[in-house]
């Protein structure tokens, strides 16, 4: 069935690699075991994050938010298989010299479009940096959704915000402007978006002040 191929990520829980599922260009997210949490504990998050991630993908592309399709779900061997997306993770987009700043503005503001369709569909991402957001050269994918919830409280949808700024912090000299262009497009959709803006604001003036 599954034929596996090239490796691609490697991060703190998942290890992702390319596969042919069925003839499907995928790959296969497997989120191997953590010895040094008690098994059955260990077993649950596992588990808890995969059915999560399957049914936030379902909802957010429900909401008009992209996201790979799901093409199998292994619970007994800790696995997801998704089709495999062309594209390049915005961090490779977004850096010095990645491409013209006006590019760049464009790319953040539909990203911010898309998290704002997000929010409004009352679901929060819980991981949003811009390695887990693809760019294929017409549309944006949102990868990831492992750690995210449904009816989120603005706390959460404030989290969200606050780790695009602090990543497009390390990404970009030019982040004063990248975040405008998000802002733009995440308010342009998000009728909550004054809230959950303040709320991260919040956030940051706590951290900064902890
Ligand atoms: N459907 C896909 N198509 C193409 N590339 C993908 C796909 N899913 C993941 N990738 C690539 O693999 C990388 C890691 O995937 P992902 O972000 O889902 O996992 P992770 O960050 O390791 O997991 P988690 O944070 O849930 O523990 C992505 O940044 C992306 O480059
Ligand atoms: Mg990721």
């Amino acid at each position: 069935m599954g034929q596996a191929r090239g490796f691609l990520a490697e991060g703190a829980e998942a290890r992702v690699s390319e596969e042919d599922f069925l003839g499907v260009p995928a790959v296969r997210k497997v989120r191997p075991e953590k010895s040094y949490r008690p098994e059955d504990l260990d077993r649950r998050l596992r588990l808890g994050r995969i059915r999560t991630e399957v049914r936030l993908l379902r909802d957010a592309r429900r909401a008009g938010v992209p996201t790979p399709l799901v093409l199998d779900v292994d619970e007994e061997g800790f696995s997801l298989v998704l089709e495999r997306l062309p594209g390049r993770p915005l961090t490779e987009l977004l850096g010095p010299g990645a491409g013209p700043l006006s590019e760049q503005e464009a790319l953040c503001g539909r990203w911010g479009t898309l998290l704002g369709r997000l929010h409004a569909a009352r679901i929060s991402h819980g991981d949003l940096t811009a390695s887990n957001v693809l760019w294929d050269g017409d549309h944006l994918t949102l990868l990831d959704l492992s750690l995210g919830s449904r009816e989120p409280d603005l706390e959460e949808l404030g989290i969200d915000l606050h780790l695009v700024e602090e990543d497009l912090n390390t990404l970009s000299a030019e982040a004063p402007r990248l975040l405008q262009a998000f802002r733009a497009g995440y308010e342009g959709v998000f009728p909550g978006a004054r809230e959950s803006l303040t709320r991260a604001q919040e956030i940051r003036g706590r951290i900064r002040y902890a």
